[in-house]
């Protein structure tokens, strides 16, 4: 058994206990003994000095590309899992588009095992929706669940078939777990590469309409009324989704959804001088969409942050534009910018981002962490909210590098992440 670990000195931001104030945490036998100002420290602890650092539940992404099988030039389960750890997230769960997808019980299987072996942040294996991602039969979805999948999903391709989507979303129920739908209605996108409108057309690139995303949206959000079963709608990026969802939303629907960091403050801008870093499926969009997702997300239409990390190797992304793959590599930025998109301009507070990082996809996805209430798991982040960094990609832990953020100050800096107790990252030259 290891020894109790004492974090003193820190502010504790836990919104699933209304907790924002000085106090010290008390972790035994990798769970939460005590949060409080006046709590002692047993005799045996090890001590850890949070003093000008802030103390919340770790960070949770249910959306990561991890690349493996089939992709290890790009990323691999332990370096996606370390980059996860760097980013202060303490689980996150891993999308089956690998090559071969992950969409029977022994490739789950793998991707759960190989992420306990890297004992760095908590990795949860999605199950593909349709057997090799084809859109067609569904997958032993019993099978998937028992082996270890948490979901479902046909991520990087839409399930297309309303037929499918609604056996899904009546299965899974099953199971208890939700449909995780990449929204895009691909005869709408059409070889799309970003956004449809004037920048597409003076640069002479194909344009994706926000009809893609927002049609699906709508049919799904019909779908669900009709089943009963949990839709999580991934990467929210068009302003007409959000209507969709607030619909749905207002009905009590089991209709979940997220929004990345980057469609909550980049837009198609950035995609000048075809710079394919900023190439991303959904495309970054209008200001006016960045405006309702944000609202959406502040609101709680839109449920929480997942950064739909992305990792693609340098060469991939030298390419043509048109030839260049979709993909922005996110965890390692994922707070930083979202510190930037909300809480310093005063959108939301520290406390209501934690929620949509932690709290809020632990409630929506019925996971155990997301909070540092007495007997929960011990996933703890620690970072200094308003430390100002400079993103260096050269410097991430993730095997890729595509980001367009490059350069770019962010505000607020992971330190050290705690899973099960365990310190499992410290920043460099804090060690
Ligand atoms: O930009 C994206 N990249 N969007 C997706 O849906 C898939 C992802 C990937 O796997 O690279």
């Amino acid at each position: 058994m290891s020894r109790p670990l004492y974090i003193e000195g820190g502010r504790v931001v836990d919104p699933s206990q209304d907790i924002d104030d000085l106090a010290a945490v008390l972790v035994v036998d990798g769970r939460i003994e005590a949060v409080g100002a006046d709590i002692s420290k047993p005799d045996d602890a090890e001590t850890l000095d949070a003093t000008g650092l802030t103390i919340s539940p770790g960070l949770i992404d249910v959306h990561v590309h991890l690349r493996e099988p089939g992709g290890e030039h790009k990323e691999d389960i332990a370096t996606g899992s370390k980059a996860a750890i760097a980013g202060g997230f303490t689980t996150i769960w891993a999308m089956p588009n690998t090559d071969p997808p992950i969409d029977d019980p022994a490739a789950v299987g793998y991707v759960r095992a190989a992420g306990r072996a890297v004992r760095a942040s908590r990795v949860m294996p999605i199950g593909a929706a349709s057997i090799g991602q084809q859109g067609e039969k569904m997958t032993e979805i019993g099978e998937l669940v028992h082996a270890g999948a948490v979901a479902v999903s046909d991520d990087g391709h839409p399930v297309r078939n309303s037929g499918l989507m609604r056996r899904l979303l009546e299965y899974t129920q099953t199971f208890d777990i939700p449909v995780l739908q990449h929204a895009e209605d691909p005869g709408l996108t059409h070889g799309g590469v970003m956004n449809e409108g004037r920048v597409a057309t003076e640069l002479g690139l194909r344009g994706i309409p926000n009809a893609a995303e927002a049609a699906m949206v709508a049919r799904d959000v019909l779908l669900s009324e009709l089943t009963g079963g949990h839709l999580h709608v991934c990467h929210v990026s068009a302003r007409q989704s959000v209507d969709h969802l607030r619909w749905a939303k207002d009905r009590g629907l089991a209709v979940t959804s997220e929004v990345t960091p980057h469609h909550l403050i980049l837009t198609e801008e950035l995609v000048r001088g075809y710079n394919t870093q900023a190439k991303v499926n959904p495309p970054l969009r209008l200001e006016e969409d960045v405006v309702a997702v944000r609202e959406a997300l502040v609101e709680g239409v839109i449920d929480v942050i997942a950064t739909d990390h992305a990792p693609h190797h340098y060469d991939e992304k030298e390419r043509e534009f048109d030839d260049a793959p979709f993909g922005i590599n996110g965890l390692e930025t994922a707070f930083g910018l979202c510190m930037q998109a909300l809480v310093d301009p005063g959108y939301m507070t520290l406390s209501g981002l934690i929620d949509r990082m932690s709290c809020g996809p632990a409630r929506i996805m019925g996971l155990p962490t997301g909070s540092l209430r007495r007997g929960a798991p011990a996933d703890i982040v620690l970072y200094a909210p308003e430390e100002k960094w400079i993103v260096d990609p050269a410097r991430f832990h993730s095997r890729s590098r595509n980001t367009p953020l490059a350069g770019r100050e962010l505000t607020g800096r992971i330190q050290t992440t705690i899973v099960g107790g365990e310190i499992r990252f410290v920043a460099e030259g804090d060690a």
